[in-house]
């Protein structure tokens, strides 16, 4: 969370060459995130999730808890193979989840969100030490006010609903 002009400088500064137009929008939010995923699952994360629910008393049974974890273990695997070996691409789909919830929390706020696809994550990696870590950004959200004399006036314009949905 960039909530430091310092910080938010230093994410600005990753959005070089073609995402440079990025840069301002960071610059001037309110807060930036950077969201960021494991780039996999080894045991030793899974344990360390286990051992806080433990510790947490997530499951008043603990054999409901050994059951979980069994199940979570598999979960894991099953998704690994869905596809095909590579972790990254589901765990990215759970950050987006996340995201999306982010969102939705900023507009009951009455916040405004803008998820940013526009840069590089060799470069942003790079800003926030990441690089050579088990940490990889996925995606960038700034949030704030809209600036009154640059809010679009053009209509939203999405698919008809009956070309998106299929009732049954
Ligand atoms: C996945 C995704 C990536 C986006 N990346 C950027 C970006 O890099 N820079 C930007 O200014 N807006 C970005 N946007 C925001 C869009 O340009 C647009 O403002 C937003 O989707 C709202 O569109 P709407 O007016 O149709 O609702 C992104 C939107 C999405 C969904």
């Amino acid at each position: 969370m960039l909530e430091t002009q310092d910080g938010k400088d230093k994410l600005a500064d990753a959005l070089v060459g073609r995402f440079a137009d990025n840069a301002e929008k960071v610059r001037n939010a309110s807060h930036a995130i950077v969201f960021t995923t494991r780039k996999d699952i080894p045991d030793t994360h899974l344990q360390e999730i286990f051992e806080k629910e433990r510790a947490d008393g997530r499951f008043a049974d603990p054999e409901i808890q050994k059951g979980w974890e069994a199940g979570a273990s598999n979960f894991v695997e099953i998704q690994t193979e869905n596809y095909g070996g590579d972790v990254l691409h589901w765990l990215e789909k759970n950050t987006y989840l996340v995201v999306g919830a982010t969102m939705m929390a900023a507009a009951s706020l009455g916040v405004d969100a803008t998820p940013l696809e526009g840069f590089d994550r060799t470069t942003v990696d790079a800003a926030f030490d990441l690089t050579d870590t088990d940490y990889t950004t996925t995606l960038l959200l700034v949030l704030g006010y809209p600036d009154e004399a640059r809010v679009s006036r053009q209509p939203v314009s999405r698919l008809d609903a009956e070309k998106i949905f299929t009732h049954m």
